[in-house]
């Protein structure tokens, strides 16, 4: 058996009646831009993340710099992100023209360590950029009491993290949230989209002023702003999906349940550590082990497709290359760089799948050579 690591049209396939229909309604409404799909998409996501706001956009990666910008946040600023994170979150700070400043996970952890946030605030810093990576919440109160302490923003990075619960509530539900809606999300269009939702209606407004090439009033500009735009028909493929994410994610955590409980305890395998206030969503199912290759190798070889998020740590990549960040200067993000591993998880992974999962992985670890 194969099991491939995402079925990225499972979820159209399931869902092909209603999407068909919501697409075709598009084309017949002759409204492709910023129309009525939007404003209801809007609407019904500001209501799941539990935020008064929310404004669509073209990628997640520019929910996150539109944000920034909207904050007056540029060159001269500092802002603080995780140092282990996909490099969108760096590449957004560095988009308005300030500095990312890293900070590492905590020990076990692959999200920022609030501990460690403070000794990087300097008197350029604006604000803080958690990331709630493989749909694990950051730890948010801590976050944001450091935050608040320094009058800096804290803009969450929620880009894979749709429906995940920090101390019971959505994350996004705070100041401001960066989403993505690239194709392999929680919540996925069928091409790139993003949103960020707000409980600040100035933000909000900054935002769709920002998007649409800083103008509210047809060919009145107020400010610089740039185009980035969810269009009709992602939103309302976005709106069909959205009504399937709790299940979609309920199922996400019936298969890592599975994952944590069946791979617990083998040797040199480090599963996700899950803190008591976090309710992940599993966009990713992230363990670690000092051979990788080897338990990689040995799993392609079992037909079980897997992926590393990420082999490179943003700091050690060619494109930061100026911040002039040697080998050695963020040992926990080149180790998780290294030791990280991806196994298959979405909603549609069949049991049997997950069943020829865990053999594979039971008998790589325990019939590897160098994983204990
Ligand atoms: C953590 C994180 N931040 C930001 C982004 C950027 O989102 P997009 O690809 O929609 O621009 C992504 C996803 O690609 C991501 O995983």
């Amino acid at each position: 058996m194969t099991v491939p690591f995402l079925d990225l049209g499972a979820t159209y396939r399931e869902l092909r009646a209603d999407i068909d229909a919501a697409v075709g309604r598009v084309l017949a409404s002759g409204r492709y831009l910023l129309g009525p799909e939007n404003e209801a998409f809007e609407a019904e996501f500001a209501e799941y993340c539990g935020a008064e706001h929310c404004v669509s956009l073209g990628t997640g990666l520019d929910a996150i710099v539109l944000t920034l910008r909207a904050l007056g946040i540029g060159p001269g600023d500092e802002v603080i992100v995780p140092s282990h994170t996909f490099i969108a979150t760096w590449l957004a700070v560095a988009a308005t023209g300030a500095t990312p400043v890293p900070v590492e996970p905590g020990e076990g952890s692959h999200n920022i360590d609030p501990a460690a946030i403070e000794a990087a605030v300097s008197g350029r810093t604006r604000a803080i950029v958690p990331v709630h990576l493989y749909g694990q919440p950051a730890d948010l109160d801590a976050i944001d009491a450091i935050a608040d302490r320094h009058g800096l923003a804290v803009v969450e990075d929620a880009a894979q993290a749709h429906g995940a619960r920090y101390r019971g509530q959505r994350v996004g539900s705070r100041f401001a949230a960066a989403f993505s809606f690239y194709p392999g999300k929680n919540l996925g269009a069928q091409g790139d989209g993003g949103a960020v939702v707000t409980g600040d209606a100035e933000l909000a407004a900054k935002l769709r002023l920002l998007r649409n090439y800083g103008s509210t009033v047809k060919y009145h500009h107020e400010v610089k702003g740039t185009n980035s735009r969810l269009d009709e028909l992602q939103a309302a493929m976005l709106r069909v999906k959205l009504a399937h994410l709790d299940e979609w994610n309920a199922r996400r955590v019936a298969v890592a349940d599975r994952y944590r409980s069946e791979l617990d305890g083998l040797a040199g395998l480090a599963l996700p550590a899950v803190p008591g206030w976090a309710e992940p969503v599993w966009h990713l199912f992230v363990v670690r082990t000092a051979d990788r290759a080897g338990l990689q190798e040995r799993l392609t070889a079992a037909g079980v497709q897997t992926l590393i998020h990420y082999p490179v740590a943003a700091h050690r990549s060619p494109a930061f290359a100026e911040l002039g960040m040697a080998a050695g200067s963020l040992p926990r993000a080149e180790r998780l760089a290294g030791e990280v591993l991806s196994l298959p998880m979405g909603p549609h992974l069949a049991a049997g799948e997950v069943d020829a999962v865990v053999a594979a992985v039971r008998a790589a670890v325990t019939g590897g050579r160098a994983a204990a």
